[in-house]
């Protein structure tokens, strides 16, 4: 492989800062660390990836603990000073007007002033990985603060962090029954997540009439359980109401926001393109053009 290619694309990852703290034989310290992430809720771990010869990394092997500080948009230049010095050339922390530090009073471990989260972490493990070493903490203490904003690092550059996307979801107003018929299959959940049949006829789609709500006629529709295969639960679905529809391979998924006055449902639809052989089950054919789902669900 090329090695310009590699060097350029490496650059392109995005990642946040954090400020790694430690107290030991090297003297109390702060580096700088993109390789920092979260990976366990239970136990809470921390994973931070260090190179062989910082002093970072001779203070946690000695004293198996270190701080995690994720910098905020303000510290782009604690990070400089964090990331472009070693202790063995400067003592980082006590730099005039730069660090404002809280040592934690059970570990003696430097915290950062001004962060979004402080987390106090014992070693869990360390291995060396590729030309780094990976140190993973456990976390014994943590505090944060909602009202700072992370700093963003790519290209070797510092960024704020932009305004939302949107998660983009076609509108569509629907009946009180259907609408009804909906909020009542999420079970209050955020997003409903389904698996349904386009059957087409023309300007007509093929639709069942709702078990649990008599007045709803839906297309054939199925909600799969966690990790279950969509299309087998559509096909199971189809069996036990006795509709012999054969589906085609590709589902396409429709995101939609259904409405009723002022209250809405998320729904994504997995969408099976189906074609009806003979069949013993009951259904009926709805006009897409007077229905405002089936012409959101075909679009
Ligand atoms: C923005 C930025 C991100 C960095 N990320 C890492 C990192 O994830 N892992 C690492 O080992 N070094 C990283 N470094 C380099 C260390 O912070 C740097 O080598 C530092 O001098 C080590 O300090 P120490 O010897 O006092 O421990 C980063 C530097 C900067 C400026």
């Amino acid at each position: 492989m090329n090695k310009k290619t590699m060097q350029n694309a490496r650059r392109l990852f995005m990642t946040g800062i954090s400020f790694i703290t430690s107290n030991g034989p090297s003297g109390q310290n702060v580096m700088a660390a993109e390789w920092t992430m979260q990976i366990s809720y239970k136990p809470m771990l921390i994973a931070v990836f260090i190179h062989e010869g910082s002093s970072t990394l001779k203070n946690i092997k000695k004293t198996k603990q270190f701080g995690v500080n994720v910098a905020s948009e303000k510290q782009s230049t604690l990070v400089s000073i964090a990331g472009g010095y070693s202790r063995k050339e400067i003592d980082k922390l006590s730099v005039r007007n730069s660090f404002v530090v809280s040592e934690s009073k059970k570990t003696k471990i430097p915290l950062i002033t001004g962060c979004l989260v402080n987390a106090e972490c014992k070693l869990f493990t360390i291995k060396k990985i590729g030309d780094h070493t990976m140190v993973v903490g456990r976390v014994t203490s943590i505090r944060y603060d909602e009202t700072k904003k992370p700093l963003a690092y790519q290209r070797n550059r510092y960024f704020r962090i932009g305004s939302m996307i949107e998660p983009i979801r076609d509108r569509v107003a629907v009946n009180k029954n259907m609408f009804n018929f909906f909020h009542k299959q999420s079970k209050n959940k955020f997003i409903l997540k389904c698996a349904a049949v386009l059957v087409r006829s023309k300007n007509k789609m093929l639709v069942v009439n709702s078990i649990e709500q008599n007045f709803v006629s839906i297309i054939p529709y199925t909600q799969p359980k966690r990790n279950q295969d969509y299309k087998k639960s559509l096909e199971n679905h189809l069996q036990n109401t006795k509709l012999n529809i054969t589906l085609e391979e590709e589902p396409r998924l429709r995101r939609l926001i259904v409405k009723n006055r002022d209250k809405i449902q998320r729904i994504d639809f997995i969408l099976f393109e189906g074609k009806l052989k003979n069949s013993s089950g009951i259904y009926f054919w709805k006009s897409i053009k007077t229905d405002t789902l089936l012409k959101s669900l075909i679009k």
